[in-house]
């Protein structure tokens, strides 16, 4: 099931842009209409002006009329266990709930799931209209 989604992130990354850190990451989102977002990192000379592979996913996802993830995978470069950033946590709860697995891969696949909850506790969400 989730072997997809581990799929996606893997191509993604293949399409990474990083020529400031030379650490690509892929990111593959499931929507709740079951579509798979997936987005690469686009870094930039101006090193602050890049931004995260997850942030790439989740414009996909919005850009097709979908706006609730129900899984996510993650894939870094080599060996580092490649979790979302701080503000990707926040972009990626503003779309899912608390219970939402989020999965760590490594090119071998999936080594860990870590709830979204767990990844950025006591979140702040405003109640959707
Ligand atoms: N990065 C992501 O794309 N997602 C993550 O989950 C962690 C970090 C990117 C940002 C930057 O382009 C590179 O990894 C090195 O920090």
């Amino acid at each position: 099931m989730s072997q997809d989604l581990f799929e996606a992130a893997l191509a993604a990354r293949a399409k990474a842009y990083a020529p400031a850190s030379n650490f690509s990451v892929g990111a593959a989102i499931r929507g709740q209409n079951g579509k798979i977002y997936a987005g690469c990192n686009v870094e930039n000379a101006s090193y602050p002006e890049g931004w995260c592979a997850e942030t790439s996913a989740i414009s996909h996802m919005i850009m097709d009329g979908e706006q609730s993830l129900v899984e996510v995978c993650v894939i870094g470069t080599g060996d580092i266990f490649c979790t979302p950033c701080g503000g990707c946590r926040q972009r990626l709860t503003e779309f899912g709930s608390a219970d939402v697995p989020v999965h760590i891969a490594k090119d071998g696949g999936i080594v860990d799931t870590i709830s979204l909850g767990e990844l950025l506790p006591a979140s702040f969400k405003l109640e959707k209209p």
